[in-house]
């Protein structure tokens, strides 16, 4: 059955790709519960699965099928719907039980699309997308070039993402070029350089899926 009240997407074509992936159903309902949960986490995810289709338009053969590209930025915070919304809209002020829940959500997503059936793929960018190149991220803080690619590309897509996207109470989005001189400076450390280098030449381009994210 078709969830009621699913959160609209970009536009036709994001639509196409997820009418391409064999596990719609399943992709809507997770999706529509964290827009019910916490619809500034859904508008973020759906930013970020917009960063993740220009990746792959821009280098098809790093990041793989667009479809489950797509879906992987879709559902990559997916367990932030066992973080209290409360707790999601004041991180920079949180005690350590609520630091706690928020290093959490990667495990919590993981657990959630493991037991809805997503291949293991989708499970491990859950799970690993918040680990650094040179290790020190969470959950395991080991170096993420014993993640999958697609994993690592969600990393940077999501940092840029978190940067310029309006909505956060604690701090102003970052500019552009400022949000971009700030991936250059992280690759290799924090982040993956092949990855980060193709979202960058993405963003080059001034017609292409990540183009709105700028708009905002
Ligand atoms: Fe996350
Ligand atoms: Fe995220």
């Amino acid at each position: 059955m078709e969830p009621a009240a699913s959160p609209p997407l970009p536009g036709p074509a994001f639509a196409a790709l997820l009418d391409a992936h064999p596990q719609r159903q399943a992709v809507l309902a997770l999706f529509t519960s964290l827009h019910r949960h916490h619809a500034a986490s859904a508008g973020h995810s759906v930013r970020v699965g917009q960063a993740l289709l220009a990746m792959a338009m821009e280098d098809p053969s790093y990041l793989g099928d667009p479809s489950t590209a797509f879906v992987a930025g879709l559902l990559h915070d997916v367990g932030k719907l066992l973080v209290p919304p409360g707790t999601l809209d004041s991180p920079a002020s949180l005690d350590k039980a609520g630091r706690d829940l928020i290093r959490a959500h990667p495990a919590a997503g993981a657990t959630i699309l493991a037991e809805a059936g997503f291949p293991p793929l989708i499970v491990e960018v859950a799970l690993g997308h918040h680990e650094r190149w040179q290790g020190g991220g969470y959950p395991a803080g080991l170096p993420a070039t014993g993640q999958p690619r697609l994993s690592r590309a969600v990393a940077v897509a999501d940092a840029l993402v978190a940067m310029v996207e309006p909505g956060r109470p604690y701090r102003r989005p970052l500019a552009r070029d400022a949000a971009l001189a700030e991936l250059r400076a992280c690759a290799g450390l924090q982040f993956d350089p092949a990855a980060t280098s193709i979202l960058l030449a993405a963003a080059a381009r001034a017609d292409n899926p990540l183009a709105p994210l700028f708009d905002t």
